[in-house]
This record gives C-alpha cells, sequence and structure tokens, in this order.
C-alpha cells in the first residue's frame, strides 16, 4: 500500500515536474518569435527614410505617413534603446551596429537643459549601450548629462523642475514650476552618475525628487497627480492637475505606469522601503483594479467618461468617448511589474508576475502586435500620446515598442534565473 502511494506521489510530482518545464518552453519561444519579430521591424524602420533634422522614430502622422523627430524630442532615445535590446538577445550584429550609430546621434543632447527629459532620451539609448558595451566615452557622456538634468533642480521645492511652465486646461492661468510623474523616470540617470563619480549629489537630488513626488504627487489611494505645481520661492506643493490625462482627478495609465517603474527602480537603488512599499501599491492599484480589461491592456485613462471626473474647459478630452487603450502604459506596466515581482515574497509577487505574463501575450497578439512590414514598422499597435492635446490617438508610439522589449528581454532573464541588470 505504502509503496503505492510512493509511486502514485512521485509520478505526480515527474507529472508536475514536466508540466513546468514545458510551461517555460513555451514561454521561451513565445519570448523568441516576438524579439524576432521585432528585430524584423526594426531593420525594416532602419531602411526608412528620414528627412533632415526628423532621424528618430517616433510614431505615424494622421495619414498614416511614417513620423520621425529630431534627437531633442523626448522620445529619440527610445529607437536606439530598443535596438540594443533586441540586438543583445537576438544577437544580430547589423542591428548592434545600428544600435551604436543610432545611440552616438544623441551625444549633442547631452548638454541639453530645456526640460526634464534628459534621463528618457540619454539613458535608454547611451545608458543601454553602456551596458552591453561599456565604454568610458558612454560613461563621460551620461556623467554630462546627469550634470545637465541636475541644473533643473531647485533646493527650495527639493525637486528636478519637469517643464518651464505649463497652461492649465482650466483657463489661462500658467504654472511656473510645474513636476509631472514622469520625472520619476529621469532618476535613473542621476543615481548611475554618483555611482560612477562617487559624488552623492547626484543621487542625493534623485532621492529629494522621489520623496517629494511620493508626498505630493502620489494620492492616498496610490493613484497619482500627472502634474504638480509647486511655488519655487516658498517650496511648497501648490495644487495637482493633470496636462495628459483626461481630468485633474482622474488616473492616467501611463502617469501610473511611469510611478511604478519610476519607484520600483529608486527602491533597487536605493533598498529603502518606504519606496518599494509605493511601488507595490500603485502596482495593487492597476493589477486589482475593476475596471482593468481581462486582457490586462489598461484603457488610456482609468475614469475616462466617469461621473465625477470634469476635463478642464480647454481640454479636447471633452469631445472624445471612445474608451482608448494604451499598450504604451502596458508594455512600461509589464516591464516594472517583472522588476518589482523580484522584490516581493508570496501571492503578491506572483501576482505581479503573473499579470505582466498577461499584458505580454496580450501586446504579442494579433489584437495589439502588427503585422509584418506594418504599422510604419513599429512592434505595436494602439497607443495614445495625449488625448487632451488632440495628438497621437490610436497609434503606434517608440515608447511602446522600446518598454514592450525591455520587458521581453527581462522576462527571459528572470525564467533563466538571471539577475535583471
Ligand atoms: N513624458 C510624456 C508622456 O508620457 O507622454
Amino acid at each position: 500500500m505504502r509503496t503505492k502511494h510512493f509511486l502514485s506521489a512521485t509520478l505526480a510530482l515527474c507529472f508536475c515536474a514536466k508540466v513546468y518545464a514545458q510551461m517555460i518552453d513555451n514561454e521561451h519561444a513565445f519570448i523568441k518569435e516576438n524579439m524576432e519579430f521585432a528585430a524584423k521591424q526594426c531593420s525594416l524602420m532602419l531602411q526608412t527614410p528620414s528627412k533632415g533634422k526628423a532621424v528618430m522614430p517616433h510614431s505615424l502622422t494622421r495619414n498614416g505617413q511614417q513620423a520621425k523627430g529630431s534627437i531633442y524630442l523626448w522620445t529619440a532615445g527610445f529607437f536606439p534603446g530598443t535596438l540594443w535590446y533586441v540586438s543583445e538577445y537576438t544577437n544580430n550584429k547589423d542591428l548592434r551596429d545600428s544600435a551604436r550609430v543610432y545611440t552616438e546621434k544623441m551625444e549633442p543632447v547631452k548638454t541639453f537643459t530645456g526640460n526634464h527629459d534628459i534621463g528618457f532620451m540619454m539613458y535608454c539609448s547611451y545608458g543601454n549601450a553602456n551596458r552591453f558595451v561599456p565604454d568610458s566615452r558612454y560613461d563621460d557622456i551620461l556623467i554630462e548629462s546627469a550634470r545637465s538634468l541636475c541644473s533643473r533642480f531647485n533646493a527650495t521645492t527639493g525637486t528636478i523642475q519637469s517643464w518651464n511652465s505649463f497652461r492649465s486646461w482650466h483657463g489661462d492661468e500658467t504654472y511656473d514650476f510645474p513636476v509631472i510623474i514622469d520625472n520619476m523616470m529621469n532618476l535613473e540617470l542621476l543615481f548611475f552618475a554618483s555611482r560612477k563619480t562617487g559624488d552623492r549629489k547626484f543621487k542625493d537630488m534623485a532621492v529629494s525628487h522621489a520623496e517629494k513626488t511620493m508626498k505630493n504627487q502620489v494620492r492616498n489611494d496610490y493613484s497619482c497627480y500627472h502634474v504638480v505645481y509647486y511655488d519655487k520661492n516658498t517650496g511648497k506643493a501648490i495644487k495637482g492637475e493633470t496636462a495628459q490625462g483626461y481630468a485633474d482627478n482622474s488616473t492616467w495609465a501611463r502617469g501610473q505606469a511611469w510611478g511604478i517603474y519610476g519607484f520600483t527602480m529608486v527602491y533597487r537603488e536605493t533598498q529603502d522601503p518606504r519606496f518599494l512599499k509605493t511601488a507595490q501599491r500603485m502596482a495593487d492599484y492597476y493589477v486589482n483594479h475593476p475596471g482593468l480589461p481581462a486582457d490586462k491592456i489598461t484603457y488610456w485613462d482609468f475614469n475616462a467618461n466617469q461621473n465625477g471626473y470634469t476635463p478642464g474647459i480647454r481640454s479636447n478630452a471633452n469631445n472624445v468617448v471612445t474608451n482608448y487603450r494604451d499598450a504604451s502604459a502596458a508594455a512600461t506596466i509589464a516591464s516594472a511589474l517583472l522588476e518589482l515581482s523580484t522584490y516581493t515574497k508570496g501571492k503578491k509577487g506572483k501576482a505581479y508576475l503573473e499579470t505582466a505574463r498577461q499584458i505580454l501575450h496580450s501586446l504579442g497578439s494579433p489584437a495589439y502586435r502588427a503585422q509584418e512590414g506594418a504599422n510604419g514598422n513599429f512592434i505595436l499597435m494602439h497607443s495614445v500620446g495625449s488625448i487632451p492635446h488632440n495628438s497621437e490617438i490610436d497609434v503606434p508610439l517608440t515608447y511602446a515598442d522600446y518598454y514592450f522589449t525591455e520587458a521581453l528581454y527581462r522576462y527571459d532573464r528572470l525564467l533563466n534565473g538571471q539577475p535583471l541588470f
């Protein structure tokens, strides 16, 4: 009798191990197929003409023409970054050479101080270049970029100023010290610069900015304001509004994505449990939200067209009734959740991993992934730039592709039991 039980338990274990191994194989096959597809789209993208200074793939125009931007557009670093992830995974030499060429086009941006976006621009391009093919020239360019970003730090507010000004959607009021949740993403460049130079100044500014954002931008339910206006003379946070979300009090999906990703990264850099808690609660908001569709790809805003949420009078959100999805927010969140799952034990960590897996499978399906050679050679369809500005609605966006390929790259490493960084 005992032998019989032992045998059936052993058989059950063998069966489970076999099913598990098959599942991992399937996931690897899924990642490989998507990365190979991404490599084909990137190769086609590299063959599309550039016009003058418009050299970096960005999106499509309203009439379906490819829209490229200059190296000073906030999205300029994403195409080089995508090339790094895809070439690293597929070991494609031509794409790696192009990653280097497109990264090096970005060098003049190192002195750019016109807004806060230099972190996105330089860390997605040069940051990845330095990670995959380390080079002291890249270190120098990144450190100079970090210095440029620091020039926007204000000791009174304790934050980096995102934009030079922001005109409220409600009327004619213009705010002169706006900070947006997106700014969390720029801090990675500062942590890098502190590590490389041994100068704490960069890290101190990043931590101060993250603390103020946690206090003033993240709401009690762990959603967040897109924009917070600070009084630069007193340092006080005056009020929260939106620029790209539906309403001031609504949850703009990509803002939530920047928050989850940003606080997860700040936890990685600081090991401070306050940042981990914030990242987890912001992630829980997404993962457990009753309004999240079954395929886990968020609507562009969690509260669009709902009672209790009113766009400012000047906002184009007043004119849009379709609840568009935003693949770019979902891709960013998938990448963030994969990292966050490695810092989170038990059921919660498993839920983050499972949600990331579901997002990636949805994005890799024909519902979101383009046909080869279509979609302006971008990988993903169905992202939203800014509905309030009536700009880039239901289009491909280069950052959706970047975070999708980053997430696939991370997922592969996670399944292999390799560290993500
Ligand atoms: N950083 C601008 C955006 O998320 O659209």
